[in-house]
């Protein structure tokens, strides 16, 4: 199993060294611009494998795409990161671009691989991967609301004072401050929905920290999260190396499913060997039809902003 993580920024290197620890991949391949950058990543990554015991192959290139041939799986992380107060629809002019190029690069060498998006804004730049590749749809699965939900699980557990593997939640909806649907109604602690712990303003408390989670962290650091970005993908991407058939919320092309088209926003969908097997449908309630209605306004009015 080969897998391409192109950008060697704090994201990717992270991204890169999760996969490498849960040791299911024959060989990473990181790709970077910056002359040296990747190389020396993929070293400094190379002399954790004895420590951390994994036997995954990392290999830096400064943009060399032949060194990323075949491919199974490639992730695309760059593009400039937002700094603190800006959104992510900020970054769509110079995003937009390199997204573009890095795409049609990794398709070149690798025709058939599955294409994992993490640049931002993120569900536009998975539509704009629809509009210029052949890829199918089930090969191009946008990465946001794996992340969400687990920034929406650890305000739940912040909230109930629990252990974070007694807490399931989900998000979906678009990878954006306002965007993002938090289920609150679904989440629970140990299967009791949280509602029954957690007082409703407390809980809008925990939609409100979440949704903002990448701004708060922004601000914290001067530039956007990287650890949590960083496993969400490993965790999809091993969920289709190994055929796991996990649940994920991610961003897919949508064609009538929750009433939408022509859009690609956060749906639960089941990853496997063949990228997105199924999109799952969920039942919503008026209200949150209408909160991932208005969430897919959004992103659209950001796709208008794109030009093939
Ligand atoms: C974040 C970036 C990856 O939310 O969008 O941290």
């Amino acid at each position: 199993m080969k897998i391409t993580v192109v950008g060697a920024g704090a994201v990717g290197a992270s991204c890169a060294e999760y996969i490498a620890l849960k040791n299911f991949a024959g060989e990473v391949v990181l790709l970077d611009i910056k002359e040296g950058y990747a190389e020396g990543k993929a070293m400094d990554l190379m002399q954790t494998a004895s420590l951390n015991g994994f036997d995954t192959k990392i290999v830096g290139t400064t943009s060399d795409y032949s060194k990323t041939s075949d491919s199974d799986i490639v992730v695309i992380t760059s593009g400039i990161p937002r700094k603190p107060g800006m959104t992510r629809e900020e970054l769509i002019g110079i995003n937009a671009g390199i997204v573009k190029t890095v795409s049609s690069s990794l398709i070149e060498y690798s025709p058939s691989t599955i294409m994992i998006v993490v640049s931002n804004p993120m569900d536009t730049m998975t539509y704009l991967v629809h509009k210029t590749t052949t890829l199918p749809k089930n090969k191009i699965i946008g990465m946001g609301g794996a992340l969400d939900s687990a920034r929406f699980k650890y305000r739940l557990a912040e909230a109930l004072g629990a252990p974070i593997s007694d807490v399931d939640g989900l998000v979906i909806g678009g990878h954006s401050d306002k965007g993002m649907v938090p289920l609150i109604r679904m989440a629970t602690r140990n299967s009791v929905p949280v509602t029954k712990f957690i007082s409703r303003e407390r809980l809008e408390q925990v939609m409100e920290d979440t949704k903002v989670g990448g701004a708060t962290l922004t601000k914290l650091l001067g530039t956007s999260a990287w650890y949590a970005p960083g496993a969400a993908v490993s965790g999809m991407v091993q969920s289709i190396a190994c055929d796991q058939k996990k649940m994920f919320p991610c961003s897919t092309l949508l064609e009538g499913e929750y009433g939408l088209n022509d859009i690609c926003i956060g749906v639960p969908v089941i990853l496997g060997k063949n990228g997105i097997e199924k999109i799952v449908e969920i039942d919503l309630t008026d209200s949150e039809k209408e909160h991932i209605n208005r969430s897919a306004e959004g992103v659209s009015k950001t796709n208008g902003l794109l030009e093939f």
